[in-house]
């Protein structure tokens, strides 16, 4: 067990310790005019059901977000388990993610294949928050694609194995 201190809270640390939280993985996208945009997002969580609300956090250093932004839109593509490499993909900045990908346009952002789950927002707030954005989202339409199992995230891992 390792316990840190109440007064310093490194950043390394955080996510050292923040990284024992499992989570799913999504690639929340957008359109910048006509351009598909998109990154890796596990910060993502469901707010409210009435009305129907979701949120993620964007890092400040995200240069697809400030792109998003302009749109007002997005869709939150939720991976699959068989979708790490897709995932490292957006999790890269620059160059052109959406190259030979398949994918559909819809008027929030791009529906990525293959992926569990989209859920298509408007945005309705951006919160600063530190060194991130806390973005609320309108959800506006909501498809479920399949039945397979999900990417998980777990100490900086990918999947279930991390003995
Ligand atoms: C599993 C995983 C989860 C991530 N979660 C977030 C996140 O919640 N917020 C964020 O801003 N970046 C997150 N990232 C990092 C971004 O995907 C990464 O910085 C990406 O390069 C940003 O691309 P962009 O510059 O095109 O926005 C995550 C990366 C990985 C691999």
């Amino acid at each position: 067990m390792s316990v840190t201190g109440d007064h310093v809270v490194e950043a390394g640390e955080m996510r050292r310790v923040l990284g024992h939280f499992a989570t799913g993985v999504t690639v929340i996208t957008g359109t910048d005019g006509d351009t598909p945009v998109g990154f890796v997002c596990q910060s993502f969580t469901s707010v409210s059901l009435e009305p129907p609300l979701v949120l993620f956090c964007p890092a400040h250093t995200s240069t697809s977000w400030p792109r998003i932004r302009t749109g007002g839109v997005f869709s939150v593509n939720v991976l699959a388990a068989d979708q790490t490499e897709l995932c490292k993909r957006f999790a890269t900045s620059g160059g052109d993610k959406f190259a030979d990908l398949a994918w559909t346009p819809t008027q929030w952002g791009p529906s990525l294949d293959g992926v569990l789950a989209t859920v298509h927002c408007d945005v309705e707030q951006v919160h600063v928050a530190g060194d991130h954005d806390v973005v609320i989202g309108h959800v506006r339409k909501l498809v479920t694609h399949g039945d397979s199992g999900p990417l998980l995230f777990f100490k900086g891992q990918f999947g279930l194995s991390w003995d």
